[in-house]
């Protein structure tokens, strides 16, 4: 079973310890409570909303040999988190979801040890969220799967104030310190793609204005353009 379980799923295993009490929220097969087993996690809530995700979850974990306390609750989001969870994660949802459930449940949400998350759409929503509400993305990565690419967030809830620009918002405060190939390799292609459809729009039009300031943070940050895109920036 292990090894059909995506490559998304197990880079955030780097984030998960052995201390760590996890809720994996929106559980479906429930593959992320299962890869921790292998962490050593004594502890994990499975949560998912529809009925057939979480027998499909209980279903896994049926034969598996461990000496976890696991759980399996119906529920949406954070609404019935158990006491115990220190760490919650939410992957495989779109933003809008992700940054509602956290909303909902701010307060207990900030009495959390770390919230793993892994959009699948717009990574930049989830940043301003959280840089408005105080969380500190503490780790980001970026994963390449199915020609996809994830943008994944470790954070921390804190006291300071957390700021990010508009640069950081875009393209990940972590992820910009770092440039590692696949992050120049995900904003080339956005940035070939931008540069393609902005051929074909009125340069007075707001979507023109819009697509243009994110080529410009693009460029600013990720390279210099030259005739076969953008080449790395030293
Ligand atoms: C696309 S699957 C992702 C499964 C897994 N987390 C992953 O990343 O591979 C999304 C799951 O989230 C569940 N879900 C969506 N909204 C939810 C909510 N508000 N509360 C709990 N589960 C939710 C869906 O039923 C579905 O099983």
């Amino acid at each position: 079973m292990i090894d059909n379980i995506s490559q998304r799923l197990k880079s955030i295993l780097t984030w998960i310890g052995e201390s760590d009490k996890i809720a994996d929220i929106g559980c479906d097969h429930g593959y992320l409570g299962i890869l921790s087993l292998g962490k050593n996690v004594k502890y994990i809530q499975n949560i998912d909303n529809k009925e057939g995700p979480l027998s499909s979850a209980k279903q896994n974990f049926k034969d598996l040999d461990h000496n976890a306390e696991v759980f399996f609750t119906l529920s949406s989001g954070m609404d019935d988190l158990n006491e115990e969870v220190d760490t919650v994660c939410i992957c495989g949802m779109g933003a809008d979801n992700i940054i509602e459930i956290i909303s909902k449940h701010l307060q207990r949400a900030k009495r959390l040890k770390k919230i793993i998350l892994v959009p699948h759409t717009k990574p930049f929503l989830i940043r301003k969220f959280l840089s408005s509400n105080n969380f500190k993305i503490a780790d980001e990565m970026i994963i390449f799967e199915n020609n996809k690419y994830y943008e994944a967030f470790c954070v921390v809830p804190t006291n300071e104030l957390v700021e990010l620009s508009d640069d950081e918002c875009l393209l990940g405060p972590v992820l910009l310190r770092n440039k590692s190939k696949v992050f120049i390799d995900k904003w080339s292609i956005r940035y070939n793609h931008l540069n393609d459809i902005i051929r074909g729009l009125n340069e007075s039009s707001d979507s023109y204005k819009k697509i243009k300031r994110e080529m410009l943070i693009i460029k600013n940050n990720v390279g210099d353009i030259n005739e076969e895109g953008l080449s790395r920036k030293s």
